[in-house]
């Protein structure tokens, strides 16, 4: 071999945003944004509404061009690189997706084996052992003949993330996984990633809006607020009760979580948060919220 691939000594984590500045049209979201996914990890990511959570994933699984500074995927510009080359390497379950009319689950999942597919190399057995194991291991298995359209949104969750794990890419970006899931499946869909990240060694990220759940099953922490990171790390040191008040303007107590021995964010009293509001510090989301009365 006499050439080899300048990315392959490339230090630092194999996915990374250099001060990017992100937007839509003339509306910039996030301005000079660096953040490091840290290799292996379970990387989790919170903060309120509209701060720029997806945004920031889609600029990070190459969707969104960067008006300024870039993402880089192996040392490389992500933007620079093929379309099928990103899709081997890195996959995203967007926050909503709309499934092609009429289409079976059983399709769906396998449009995720697309990406390994090119001329010489059709649909395989292996291809199809892996879509039976990404709808088993999403519980989506019995639903493999039904119409996606026609499925609870639960179901239809599961099925975009058997989707996703067909991709079988080493990085896997997922956003908001658990929404419309039931506290069994949110559970099972956890469990999941935390055994893709502890056994396969892959590395994921995933946005959660609940921090009990963040704090249980991240191994880097990323608390975003108006397009900003406010702070990162290992959630025992960035789940403070400061830090719950200054990003989602929520007063609370921070406890040691029964079960896992991780932070367990217990909100205020309805009366007690109510007395506060007016000096709450948070940001818009806690500024729009009417401040809670007791009840006459
Ligand atoms: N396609 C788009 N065109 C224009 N503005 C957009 C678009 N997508 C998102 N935005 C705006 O960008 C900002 C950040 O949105 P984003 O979807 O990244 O938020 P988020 O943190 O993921 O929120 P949520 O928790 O509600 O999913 C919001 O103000 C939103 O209105
Ligand atoms: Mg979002």
């Amino acid at each position: 071999m006499t050439t080899r691939p300048a990315d392959t000594s490339t230090p630092g984590p194999r996915l990374r945003a250099e001060k990017v500045t992100l937007g839509y049209d003339q509306r910039v979201i996030t301005e000079g944004l660096s953040v490091d996914i840290p290799d292996h990890s379970f990387t989790v990511v919170v903060g309120p509404n509209a701060c720029g959570k997806s945004t920031l994933l889609r600029a990070l699984a190459r969707l969104l061009k960067p008006a300024q500074g870039r993402v880089l995927l192996d040392g490389r510009a992500i933007g620079t690189r093929p379309a099928k080359e990103v899709a081997r390497t890195l996959g995203l379950l967007p926050q909503s997706s709309v499934a092609p009319d009429g289409i079976t689950v059983s399709a769906l999942v396998a449009r995720g084996r697309y990406p390994h597919q090119g001329l010489l190399r059709q649909w395989s057995a292996e291809d199809e052992r892996i879509v039976e194991e990404s709808m088993a291991a999403t519980g989506v298995a019995p639903l493999a003949g039904r119409r996606v359209d026609e499925l609870s949104g639960g179901q239809r969750q599961r099925v975009w993330i058997a989707m996703a794990l067909a991709q079988q890419t080493p990085l896997l970006l997922l956003d908001e996984p658990t929404t419309y899931l039931d506290i069994q499946h949110q559970l099972d869909v956890l469990d999941l990633c935390a055994h893709l990240h502890e056994e396969g060694g892959r590395t994921l990220v995933a946005v959660l809006h609940d921090l009990n759940q963040a704090a249980r099953y991240a191994t880097h922490l990323v608390a975003m607020r108006d397009g900003r990171i406010e702070a990162q790390g290992p959630p025992r040191e960035v789940i403070t009760a400061e830090l719950v008040e200054r990003v989602f303007g929520v007063r609370c107590r921070i406890i040691e979580d029964p079960e896992s021995g991780t932070p367990l964010v217990v909100p205020a009293d309805r009366r007690r948060r109510g007395a506060g509001a007016g000096g709450l510090t948070g940001g818009s989301a806690a500024a729009a919220r009417p401040a809670a009365t007791p009840a006459p």
